[in-house]
């Protein structure tokens, strides 16, 4: 199908941190990429993001600073604005889900999805954490994932293995308020039934076979999973209000409401603009089946584009449907996986002042190196052997001896182009073959494939250049010196119209060096956009080698940060208690037991009953490992226990003794046992 316009949408990210490489990497460069390539067309198209300013991460992080939430997005709003733009990612609204317009449409969708009876009102149990005084949306809990034993799973998603998950599907739940165990409650909550309009999107998903593998295959698993109903509110105080009465002290789910921020963003260009300025309304780019809407998104937003987001709109009725969702892998940093609690991430505000000018080595580097297919790695080796060996060696190089020589030559003026050999034709038949080359890739999603394409054409220029030699033959043959030089300059001015999605900053650094506008995708495959007599601009390198030196502050900067976790990791150990004499220690009495017997006691979620034969003689000792322990496991371990502990009763239970557990910082419990059997009753000492 032919569109009349694109709109074109990047993940909204949490106003909750700084943007890393993997956030530029997954979404916005492509993103970027794809919009400056259709622009470039001539095509109507409109590129929208903001930033996603509600939901538990926001609430946490104003916890953990001690600031109000508001606080939080705005100076995060203002961090992420200034790294797009500092990266050059050319949105034409960068909006936020905190303002007023989005407000109204988020609550007026909810409402419309309501009166249209959409949504199922349930009551159901959700945990509540008693001492924080709050239900426990999302992020807010923690536990072990039932699908792949994380235990650090979020209750709405386990980020090892990428499941969305509901809070009570989580094993050991912890409140992340309080590090309390919650309990369940009632709650009323609105559902959006997916399980009922499963049929709908399966038959949505089928008509897009073309997506990505690995958006394609995710769906399709969601889907042969069966889908289940979802809830669209939550009991929370940031967010949208849910404007349904009855609904008091609860906000619109963040997945509910954040998608429909693209749509209150592109209101919002609409609104910014001067009526004379105005292309349209923003209904023509939601509305009309003549536009072509495309999501671009990391892995672990495919499910809430490809399956929820659609689901609500098919429910509201008037707006189109995703075209495509080109949702990237993740990237890894230097071998591990990229953590902004653990500081483990190359900020691209540090980026940016460490690396001034440099901001289309990293888009270089990114794109290259794009998990497209599969998770990939950025090391910052790797990085300055593609700045050397690729951008300054091939790309550079190339630009670099044209115009020097061209002014050498010429003093700067474009020489004429005379009679052509060969090699002259291939060169000027290749040129043309380039555009559609790259195109083609890019309007499947294949940046890196595109790149190659065109740092290909800065190959053919050096070879052009290295086979002919014109430096060589400058005295002997000048006609033939200015035709080489001639078609070395229209392959730099194809190179400039074909770099500028990818390197938007070099191809306006190469426009001014050959003193040109910046010309159009259509101009390209022409080999005469350099024309005879033209004055080139002043000439400086295109790229500068990148030293050791940079790269060897980068490394140190990750070793730091690892340092900086082990250390606080230790931190959190208790510190050590008042000192005791020997006479005092020689008192306890601690012996090698085997478990003969261990049940649940009745009524408790902790304890166990165990019969422990202790060498001396066999006892019960109730202990709190209920939830660490299936019983049935652990007859025969051996344990070590305090046998000289006064007897006391719990829970009705003469308990005689103790055992000695080990704890982690999670407060996980595991046995203090010998590496091998011993026999029952040796001493501990
Ligand atoms: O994963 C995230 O960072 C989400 N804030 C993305 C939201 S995308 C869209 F729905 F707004
Ligand atoms: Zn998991």
């Amino acid at each position: 199908m032919i569109f009349k316009r694109h709109i074109v949408t990047a993940a909204l990210p949490y106003a909750n941190g700084g943007l890393h490489i993997g956030h530029l990497a997954g979404c916005y460069l492509p993103a970027d990429i794809y919009v400056r390539y259709l622009r470039s067309k001539g095509e109507d198209v409109l590129f929208v993001c903001g930033s996603d300013e509600h939901g538990v991460p926001i609430t946490i992080k104003a916890k953990k600073e001690g600031i109000t939430p508001l606080q939080v997005v705005d100076k995060y709003h203002k961090l992420m604005g200034d790294s797009f733009e500092g990266f050059g990612i050319s949105f034409d609204i960068y909006s936020r889900t905190s303002s007023a317009v989005h407000e109204q449409t988020a609550s007026d969708f909810f409402k419309t999805l309501y009166d249209k009876k959409i949504f199922t009102e349930e009551i159901t149990q959700q945990y509540f954490d008693v001492k924080a005084g709050q239900f426990l949306a999302d992020r807010y809990i923690v536990g072990t994932c039932p699908k792949c034993g994380n235990e650090n799973a979020y209750g709405d998603q386990c980020e090892n293995c990428g499941s969305t998950l509901s809070p009570t599907e989580l094993i050991n739940p912890r409140s992340t308020l309080s590090g309390e165990k919650p309990v369940l409650r009632d709650t009323r909550n609105w559902f959006l039934p997916l399980d009922k309009m499963q049929p709908g999107i399966e038959t949505y998903i089928e008509s897009h076979k073309d997506w990505k593998a690995n958006v394609y295959g995710q769906c399709k698993s969601w889907l042969n999973q069966g889908l289940q109903a979802r809830a669209m509110t939550r009991d929370l105080d940031w967010g949208v209000k849910v404007p349904v009465q009855g609904a008091e002290g609860k906000v619109l789910y963040v997945w509910f409401d954040a998608p429909i921020g693209y749509i209150s963003a592109t209101k919002d260009y609409f609104n910014r603009q001067t009526v004379k300025a105005r292309k349209g309304s923003w209904e023509l780019y939601w509305k009309d089946k003549e536009t072509r809407l495309v999501h671009f998104i990391g892995k672990d937003n495919i499910v809430f584009h490809c399956i929820i987001f659609p689901a609500m709109l098919m429910a509201h009725g008037d707006y189109i449907l995703a075209d495509n969702v080109p949702a990237n892998e993740f990237l890894n940093l230097e071998g591990n996986k990229i953590s902004t609690s653990r500081n483990w991430a190359v900020w691209l505000h540090d980026y940016l002042s460490d690396f001034e000018g440099k901001q289309d080595v990293l888009r270089y580097m990114l794109c290259a190196n794009a998990p497209e297919t599969k998770d990939n790695d950025f090391t910052w080796k790797d990085f300055q052997a593609r700045n050397n060996n690729e951008l300054v060696a091939i790309l550079g190089n190339f630009i670099n001896r044209t115009l020097v020589l061209t002014n050498n030559y010429y003093s700067g003026k474009v020489p004429a182009v005379g009679e052509l050999n060969e090699q002259d034709r291939l060169v000027l038949e290749e040129i043309r073959k380039f555009p559609k080359r790259i195109s083609d890739s890019l309007d499947q999603f294949r940046f890196r494939e595109a790149l190659g394409e065109l740092m290909n054409l800065a190959r053919l220029g050096n070879k052009y250049l290295a086979d002919n030699e014109p430096w060589k033959i400058s005295e002997s043959n000048p006609e033939r010196v200015k035709t080489i030089l001639n078609i070395s300059l229209q392959v730099s001015a194809n190179l400039s119209i074909l770099m500028e999605p990818f390197l938007p900053f070099s191809a306006k650094k190469l426009c001014d060096m050959l003193n040109i506008d910046q010309l159009k995708w259509n101009d390209t495959a022409r080999t005469d956009l350099m024309t005879a007599d033209h004055q080139i601009g002043k000439v400086s390198l295109l790229y500068d080698k990148i030293e050791d030196e940079a790269v060897v502050v980068q490394i140190k900067k990750l070793e730091d940060a690892k340092k900086m976790n082990e250390l606080s990791t230790l931190k959190q150990v208790s510190a050590a208690k008042a000192d005791i004499s020997f006479e005092d220690f020689s008192k306890i009495d601690i012996r090698i037991g085997t478990i003969l017997e261990a049940e649940r006691v009745p009524k408790t979620d902790k304890l166990l009953k165990l019969k422990i034969d202790t060498g001396i003689d066999v006892r019960t000792v109730v202990s709190g490992i209920a939830g660490f322990y299936d019983p049935a496991k652990i007859i025969g371990q051996q344990v070590s226990v305090l046998v000289n502990l006064a007897p006391r009763k719990i829970k009705g239970i003469e308990s005689q003794g103790m055992i000695l557990m080990g704890e982690n910082l999670n407060a996980e419990l595991c046995f203090v046992a010998p590496v091998k059997p011993v026999e029952n009753g040796s001493n501990v000492s």
